[in-house]
């Protein structure tokens, strides 16, 4: 049996859920799929760093999660590594680097970087991030194809539903022509709350505490994930480069308890929707709050869920509803990507 061993770049939220999903699987990929996953090395910014080229300790890294203490990974280290997130990468005994460090919308740096240096050391790159799938989607292909290694990013939109692997496999020879959705599932839930009579500023308090909104919600608020989702989109599925500069999002903040009663009262509700494609030969892509009827697929989207709608040549309209997701559900994404490539290299 293969074993294919992993790097993690990044430990929070999604490298924590990730690796907790990783053990929990390890059986069902050895019997499916054929191969054995193993972490060698794990870093993040101020929790410290291991590495062990024989495996991590599972059991003591899951006992370190399950505890409610400030993780501390350099006990989990045989390597005696010091050095830089660079020199981390150069080192890691693995195949592949898994990326989950913090998005920066504005230039996919350091992220960037980091995927740059993994894929000229010849690694395979999976990330959760949306910075580098938008700023190095083509660049970060082309690296990996030259030593014959895979660029995956399921997660990166949607967390765990198929979207881009669609495009690869099912969807393959299918033209698209645009599509449309609900993309921040933050806002999507914020909407909901002041149709439930909170105030914005009530709906974000409410969002915080239970994890869904940041400290600053100015990025999902004002519109700049859905940007980056609508860019990643448009440059991956539909040959463009945009930023999310490009998108020029209108947020959330200029919806006022008193127009949301207003479409209530046409039976109507507030959503935040994105579109990108190509009408009368010119691409357009926008995201910005509308008023959406019954009759509309988005009417009924609600909470944390998300959903897309992909216009195709042979496909009218096709979507995709992700109903309540977990960070389970972005860890999925990354699992995903992981069997994709393990089953490249066994072809
Ligand atoms: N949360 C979700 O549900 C979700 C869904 C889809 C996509 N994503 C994307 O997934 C990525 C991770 O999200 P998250 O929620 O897991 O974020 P998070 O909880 O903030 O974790 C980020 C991790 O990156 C580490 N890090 C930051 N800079 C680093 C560096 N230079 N070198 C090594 N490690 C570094 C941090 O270290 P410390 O632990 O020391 O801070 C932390 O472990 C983001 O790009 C996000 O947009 C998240």
């Amino acid at each position: 049996m293969k074993t294919i061993d992993l790097a993690l770049l990044g430990f929070g939220n999604v490298g924590k859920t990730f690796a907790r999903l990783l053990i929990e699987k390890k059986e069902e990929l050895q019997r499916d799929f054929n191969f054995l996953p193993r972490i060698t090395a794990i870093a993040t910014q101020s929790h410290g760093v291991c590495i062990n080229s024989d495996g991590i300790d599972e059991q003591a890294l899951l006992s370190m999660l399950d505890k409610d203490d400030p993780i501390d990974l350099s006990f989990l280290d045989n390597s005696g590594f010091s050095g830089d997130t660079y020199e981390f990468i150069r080192q890691v005994p693995a195949q592949l680097l898994f990326e989950t460090t913090p998005v920066n919308p504005r230039s996919g740096l350091p992220a960037l970087d980091y995927l740059r240096a993994g894929a000229k050391r010849g690694l395979h790159l999976v990330t959760a991030n949306k910075g580098p799938v938008v700023y190095g989607y083509r660049e970060l292909t082309e690296l990996t194809g030259q030593h014959g290694r895979l660029f995956r990013f399921e997660s990166a939109v949607m967390d765990g539903a198929p979207i881009f692997s669609l495009f690869r496999g099912p969807l393959a020879g299918a033209q698209l022509h645009g599509f449309y959705g609900i993309l921040n599932s933050c806002t999507n839930l914020l909407l909901d709350r002041m149709r439930n009579g909170e105030t914005l500023e009530e709906a974000i308090v409410f969002g915080a505490s239970i994890g869904i909104t940041e400290t600053d919600p100015s990025n999902d608020v004002d519109g700049w994930d859905a940007a980056i989702k609508v860019a990643a989109l448009s440059n991956v599925l539909l040959g463009q480069n945009l930023t999310p500069m490009d998108v020029r999002p209108t947020g959330i903040r200029g919806i006022t308890p008193q127009m949301i009663a207003l479409a209530e009262a046409q039976g109507k509700r507030w959503k935040l929707v994105c579109q990108g494609g190509w009408k009368d030969n010119v691409f357009q892509v926008s995201v910005k709050p509308e008023m959406i009827g019954s009759d509309s697929p988005l009417y009924t989207v609600d909470g944390t869920s998300s959903y897309v709608s992909f216009e195709l040549d042979v496909l009218p309209g096709l979507g995709i509803l992700e109903s309540n997701p977990s960070p389970k559900t972005t860890a999925f994404g990354l699992l995903s990507d992981l069997i994709d490539i393990a089953k490249s290299e066994s072809r």
